[in-house]
């Protein structure tokens, strides 16, 4: 390993315990050092170190639990049940696979395409528990997803199968020290193993998650995670809207998504959203609450309580007023994390957020309000776990920006909010006591006390901790935004001018070679960068535009770990790294052959000198955002921007930063949460660690309102104009005002009957006027050969796409290049507009490449 690597790694073993969420404790963990233990579970031996897809890194070397566990100095006592398990699973995987190709080839006309990221899920067996000859024990649980297919709530999937539910009960009955250890990317319903003492969300974090989990059982590393997103039994999430429809998709619960919707339709979560415990206990006091016009300052003292070392992340809540809009009963307005507290230690913390960032969409003004009335400020360790700090009150109704609706009509109108009003001035302390168990109580006195006080009478408050504060509405300024500059206001790049028609499109479309046959399909899309997923194009380095390289993430850099370079570019050697397990098992050996001589896996030539592109893994999106520290997340960019310049990669294909909107979505692992604040400030933080690195830049995706992975290229999403302003746009928002990345990557999907790829509203209104984005807008990678015929549909088609201001249609192949010049030359596609684009992806490449 060269230096870079193993300083990386390090980091990341370091670290990565942040991104683990302790669900349950008895107080039996930590132990005092590696030891014999027993040890069960898919996870040991298939450990799942992120999901598949473009989401893969193809690293150096990866270990199994087991291994780090036995490297780390445990003895496992279990290896017999593990090497029977190994057998089960063989023979459960072969009757699983033979099952889903024969469903593929019914199902589907492209029966491959039907395969891509259907992961194999568990199955029921009779294997026996072993006798106990230890005192530890713990059950490593797994589940694996990808993009392309949605999870299912079905056993061995989101529900636990009926074998996992009697072994892991059976332990935890037979072991003081027994812990549950989800090796997940997303949600598993732990209903019928909520009697377990410990349960550890170990997620999905780098190549040698055994070493991490060595440390977090023996205490080296204390979990100091939050959810990101509430855990529940299946049934209690939102079933209002649609989901998994081949076609349409209907976001009927509007802006209660998550935890919005739990606790406003008082739904139960097992573990609410910014839930996490520690082996240390914390006290949390708030403090001095100050405003300056609708901006807020909440300082809050953090104790250790506790006998370890630990962190502690603080969180804000605000309620809304109810008025004309229908509101959640509170939305998150800012999180701050502790330093690494020793027993008795405190630290000040101080959290800043701004009401604008939560205000209310009107439709019917078209404008971002905040409405009269009481803002409750609360804050907590977790969303159920507040205590009301102050409250604000505003005079008047304010308007914070004037827009235009832009995003069309979804032909319905979004659930509304039961009446909160009463609940709105009461702690959420006492309901954390369903989910702290007694060792673990670490709310103060002071927020448990303000129960069931009256928001409305100012008396009644005088006397408790809780402060009031007018909000100064006349400081708060309005904004018009100026759609009228559009496009006449850019300056066209002057060697952008003196290209022929011909040229102009090429700009505009991936770099792909015009002679070569076949599609251009990642692997063999870029020459540069052996298993790079694209580039832009190499026709015009003649006049000085360089290609932008760019390749996949979000856990790390997606690249051929092996390749060699001859005149024709750089090839990868190993080509499965870049398909899909699933994907291979229907191919058949003739079909993979043929596909790895696409993808990258060419035979080299006699005397080849290998080369190797040696990556990091980093937490997946869910894991980072757990961590709720930003300053973490900012040290896994710089790690991937550190590797990006080594290796010659403009372009980063992350962060993705969609919405959870529901547990099933085939991707969530790789996104980082249901909220959109945590969503924006994660991506931020990963943008501004990659492009401090000269010639690096991210490219945030999938923009916007994708979900879901069910026909993914042709699905149509109907969510309003107010949701999407404030969930699934919200975090782009965030993301692009606090770090400018340097390009964003549209989504399959439709919005509303119109491809985002090709939708003026979304990427000339919205992105470029409203949120300021100076960057370039690529597509996702379109392949029209991936429609489905039973899509009512169609496909995004590069003219229409470069007609809406979009730069890039990428990866980039004849015909798309020859719509574009047809278009052109038919007078239906405008050259000014195609100047304008080719201008800002000449401007990228003179920054970057
Ligand atoms: C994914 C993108 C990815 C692209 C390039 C697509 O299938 O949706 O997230 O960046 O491929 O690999």
């Amino acid at each position: 390993m060269q230096q870079y690597e193993t300083e990386h790694l390090n980091m990341v073993l370091g670290s990565a315990a942040e991104c683990t969420v302790l669900l349950k404790t008895n107080g039996k963990f930590p132990i005092s050092g590696p030891c014999k233990i027993a040890a069960y579970g898919s996870g040991m031996r298939y450990t799942v170190m992120g999901g598949t897809g473009s989401g893969e890194v193809n690293t150096r070397f990866a270990h199994t639990i087991e291994q780090g566990l036995e490297n780390a100095g445990f003895e496992i006592t279990t290896k017999s049940w593990l090497s029977e398990y190994d057998l089960v699973r063989k023979a459960s995987k072969k009757e699983f696979y033979k099952e889903l190709k024969k469903e593929a080839r019914q199902k589907h006309e492209n029966p491959i395409m039907y395969m891509m990221g259907k992961e194999f899920t568990e199955r029921d067996h009779d294997l026996a528990l072993l006798e106990k000859n230890e005192d530890v024990c713990i059950y490593v649980l797994s589940r694996n997803s990808g993009e392309g297919s949605d999870r299912k709530a079905a056993e061995g999937d989101v529900l636990l199968t009926k074998s996992e539910v009697r072994d892991i009960t059976s332990l935890n009955k037979l072991y003081d020290k027994f812990m549950l250890v989800l090796n997940v990317g997303g949600v598993v319903d732990l209903t019928p193993v909520m009697e377990v003492s410990n349960i550890l969300i170990l997620s999905q974090l780098c190549s040698d998650m055994g070493r991490v989990l060595a440390d977090i059982l023996t205490g080296k590393q204390n979990p100091s995670g939050k959810l990101s997103t509430t855990w529940a039994s299946y049934d209690e999430y939102s079933h209002e809207g649609t989901f998994g429809d081949f076609n349409d998709n209907e976001y009927r619960e509007g802006i209660f998504v998550g935890y919005r919707y739990f606790d406003t339709f008082n739904k139960k979560a097992l573990f609410p959203f910014g839930y996490g415990l520690s082996y240390t206990k914390f006290d949390i006091k708030a403090g001095e609450v100050s405003a300056n016009g609708s901006e807020f300052t909440v300082k809050a003292l953090v104790r250790n309580e506790g006998l370890f070392r630990g962190k502690e992340v603080v969180q804000v809540y605000v309620s809304l007023p109810e008025g004309r809009l229908s509101k959640a009963y509170q939305e998150l307005a800012g999180f701050a994390k502790t330093k690494e507290l020793n027993p008795s230690e405190s630290e000040e913390v101080t959290i800043s957020f701004d009401l604008k960032d939560l205000s209310s969409y009107d439709e019917e003004s078209a404008s971002y309000i905040l409405e009269k009335g009481d803002y409750v400020i609360r804050v907590g360790n977790s969303s159920a776990s507040t205590g009301v700090a102050c409250i604000a009150t505003m005079d008047d109704t304010v308007t914070i920006r004037r827009t235009k609706n832009v995003l069309g009509d979804p032909g319905f109108r979004d659930i509304e909010a039961p009446c909160n009003e009463k609940n709105r001035g009461e702690s959420k302390a006492e309901d954390n006591k369903n989910y702290q168990n007694e060792t673990e109580e670490c709310k103060s006195d002071e927020y448990r006390e303000y129960k069931g006080k009256e928001k409305n009478s100012e008396n009644e408050l005088d006397g408790t901790d809780i402060k009031r504060i007018r909000i100064d509405i006349n400081s708060i300024t309005c904004e018009d935004v100026d759609y009228a500059s559009d496009n006449d206001a850019i300056d066209i790049d002057p060697r952008i001018k003196t290209l022929s028609d011909e040229e102009l499109c090429f700009m505009g479309i991936g770099g792909f070679n015009p002679n070569a046959k076949g599609l251009s399909i990642i692997g063999n899309a870029a020459t540069h960068v052996a298993g790079a997923a694209g580039e832009t194009t190499s026709q015009l380095t003649y006049k000085g535009i360089k290609p932008l390289v760019m390749a996949d993430g979000p856990a790390g850099l997606r690249l051929s770990l092996e390749y060699y370079e001859d005149e024709k570019g750089a090839h990868g050697v190993n080509g499965t790294g870049m398909i899909p397990e699933s994907m291979q098992e229907i191919m058949g050996p003739v079909a993979m052959f043929i596909a790895k001589l696409f993808v990258g896996g060419n035979k080299a030539p006699k005397n080849t000198v290998f080369k190797e592109h040696a990556a990091t893994r980093i937490p997946i999106g869910t894991a980072i955002a757990q961590s709720f520290n930003l300053e973490l997340a900012k040290s896994f960019g710089d790690i991937v921007g550190d590797e990006m310049e080594r290796m010659g990669v403009n372009l980063w294909l992350a962060p993705a930063l969609n919405i959870h909107r529901s547990i099933l979505c085939g991707r969530n692992f790789e996104y980082y949460s249901e909220d959109p604040l945590v969503s924006g400030l994660m991506a931020a933080a990963i943008t501004r660690g990659v492009q401090k690195h000269k010639g690096c830049g991210t490219t945030i995706k999938h923009y916007a309102a994708n979900n879901a992975e069910t026909n993914r290229y042709c699905n149509n999403s109907h969510v309003s104009e107010r949701a999407m302003r404030e969930i699934y746009l919200r975090g782009f928002e965030i993301c692009i005002r606090k770090s400018q990345p340097h390009a964003l990557m549209t989504s399959y999907n439709l919005l509303n009957g119109i491809h985002t790829a090709e939708h003026r509203g979304l990427i000339e209104d919205i992105l470029r006027r409203e949120f300021g984005f100076e960057g370039i807008v690529m597509t996702d990678w379109v392949m029209t050969v991936m429609d489905s015929k039973k899509s009512i549909y169609r496909n995004s088609l590069s003219n229409e796409v470069a007609k809406a201001g979009g730069d890039l249609f990428m990866p980039g192949g004849k015909k798309d290049y020859e719509n574009v010049l047809k278009a052109l030359k038919e007078g239906s596609l405008k050259r000014r507009q195609l100047e304008i684009n080719a201008t800002r992806v000449a401007r990228m490449c003179d920054k970057l490449a």
